[in-house]
């Protein structure tokens, strides 16, 4: 692990992470679904790209009926997806490479096939009755009344949030799919549970946690109602449940339990959904000892909502992320994201994936990689993956997806419209196979995949990519590159430029004597810059980069001062 520059500051702020979905990122066995055994395979090509760090989203036991996010088992792999064993070679190869490992933890809930679920609704006095939260139904209501749910809440997969258990005539409540019953984190044994195989991981090896959901584990205990969505019958749990009471109480307790004192520092990222600055400074102060850095929503929110697929304004993007760089300036870390396994393609969402693919791929990546904070690289992304395109319904895997069309539907929505939302937003488009070469499925697999490979692939892959110095792939080399090598990548303050210009984002950063200044065109027109730039050119791309007052459509352009 000789490869991180050291600094006067945690090994994670000059780090990029790269986030590898398993089941679509490389298949060794030929069963359509990737695994570790091919995630192996590929750690030279993750070597040469030059990432710190390898998330892993989930490959335990599990039902697949969230695609891994509902865990049956904490402390095992899914046979479709390898052994432990290939786990712990995973680890011992990527570390001789210098590459640390982070596991994604679903600790808000498990799967409703997990032991400590099967136990808990066998009766109502089992020991583990507790571990989850059970409750009768609403007053002067029957079991499987029409709203006797104990709250109104609705979960994120459409459908109230609460399930009746015939047996015993009481509810459970999951906030995502039936599948996935909410831990009850009020009790203590729930949590030293968790602490016990967290540490059962570390000891194993790893480097650390992508924490998923991990706001919502404290609820608020008198469970309100929420405000009605949509004129009703459900309402929203967002309320009583994002950042609820006891949430810093169990972060610290964790931080304690499982971080503390380990002889390598961890990287500790919490995903929160609906979590503000203002909260983020909390979670992320090192004094506090929470979580070293969270993904925040509201840049991948924008639209006011996810199934509104409207496009942000580049001036509320930049408002939002130039927020959350002051805001976490003095205090915290900000992680830097434009996608993941849940989220469209950005070269789809914020950019021109049909007239500039690569120059709007490089721009955002400029753009990003260069704010301060520990950028994240989903896989694809620096290929310049795009969108699928699915034709119907049933090309989509996702259970978010069907259900929302389903419910759609049920509206009275029309078809039509409700497959143009998907076609934006999605969470399959992130999930198609990696491309990997020009040969059949891809390179993917030998069999047929789980998910249609993008027709695209036989331009847009990994080997051509590499081949190409011009290619999305080597300017995301080139950036990891330069946040090794520039101390005022990972350190320098921020300031945002141009504020008000709805074409153009520009910034500096500052360390000591040496000031970087990024400009990029975000629009797939020409643009005028206004602004005086001084310092050396490191980079240009997507242009020619000789006129000082004018930008081509996503051209992005690096000045060095000092
Ligand atoms: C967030 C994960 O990223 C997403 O894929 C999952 O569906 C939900 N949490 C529930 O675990």
């Amino acid at each position: 692990m000789a490869r991180l520059t050291p600094l006067p500051a945690p090994w994670w702020t000059n780090a990029v992470v790269y986030q590898v979905y398993p089941r679509s990122f490389a298949d060794s066995d030929g069963d359509g679904i990737g695994d570790l055994r091919g995630v192996l395979g590929k750690l030279d090509y993750l070597a040469a790209l030059g990432i710190d760090v390898l998330w892993l989203s989930p490959f335990y036991p599990s039902p697949q009926d969230d695609n891994g996010y509902d865990i049956s088992d904490y402390q095992d792999v899914d046979p479709v997806f390898g052994t432990l064993a290939d786990i712990d070679a995973l680890v011992a190869q990527a570390h001789e490479r210098g590459i640390r490992i982070v596991l994604d933890l679903v600790v808000n809930h498990t799967s409703d096939e997990h032991p400590w679920f099967v136990d808990s609704r066998s009766s109502a006095d089992n020991p583990k009755r507790d571990w989850y939260w059970w409750r009768p139904p609403r007053a002067g209501r029957s079991p499987g009344d029409p709203g006797a749910e104990p709250t109104n809440w609705e979960s994120a997969f459409t459908g109230p949030a609460w399930e009746l258990d015939e047996a015993t005539g009481e509810y459970f409540l999951h906030l995502f799919s039936p599948k996935q019953p909410d831990l009850n984190w009020e009790n203590p044994e729930v949590r030293q549970a968790i602490h016990t195989m967290m540490r059962w991981w570390l000891d194993r090896g790893v480097d650390g946690f992508r924490m998923d959901v991990i706001n919502l584990i404290s609820k608020d205990p008198a469970l309100p109602d929420g405000p009605l969505l949509r004129g009703g019958p459900l309402g929203d749990p967002w309320g009583a449940v994002v950042c609820g009471p006891r949430i810093h109480e169990f972060l610290q307790e964790l931080h304690r339990e499982v971080v503390a004192g380990r002889a390598e520092p961890l990287l500790m990222v919490g995903e929160m959904p609906g979590v503000t600055v203002a909260d983020a400074v909390l979670f992320t102060d090192p004094a506090r000892a929470e979580v070293d850095m969270v993904f925040q929503f509201e840049h991948v929110a924008m639209g006011p909502v996810k199934w509104d697929a409207a496009a942000p304004r580049l001036t509320d993007l930049k408002a939002s992320l130039g927020r959350w760089q002051l805001g976490l300036a003095d205090v915290g870390w900000n992680s830097l994201y434009l996608s993941n396994h849940d989220q469209p393609r950005p070269v789809s969402r914020f950019g021109d994936d049909r007239r500039y693919r690569v120059e709007s791929a490089k721009a955002l990546a400029t753009v990003l990689h260069l704010h301060r904070g520990t950028p994240y690289v989903y896989q694809g992304d620096e290929l310049g993956m795009t969108n699928a395109h699915f034709a119907a319904i049933e090309d989509y895997r996702d259970i978010e997806s069907r259900n929302h069309y389903a419910r759609a539907l049920s509206l009275g929505q029309a078809a039509e419209d409700v497959m143009g939302v998907l076609a934006a937003v999605s969470r399959d488009h992130a999930r198609t196979p990696m491309q990997w070469d020009d040969s059949p499925q891809a390179g993917f697999t030998t069999g047929t995949p789980w998910l249609a490979v993008n027709p695209n692939y036989p331009s847009v892959n990994a080997a051509a990519a590499m081949a190409d110095p011009s290619s999305v792939w080597h300017h995301y080399r080139r950036l990891i590159e330069l946040r090794h090598d520039e101390p005022v990548v990972a350190l320098g303050d921020f300031t945002m430029l141009l504020a008000d210009d709805e074409q153009v984002y520009a910034f500096t950063r500052r360390l000591d004597d040496v000031q970087l200044t990024v400009v990029a065109n975000l629009s797939s027109e020409p643009v005028d810059l206004d602004l005086a730039v001084d310092g050396d050119l490191l980079f240009v791309t997507g242009g020619p980069g000789t006129d000082p007052a004018e930008l081509a459509p996503w051209e992005s352009r690096l000045y060095r001062r000092g």
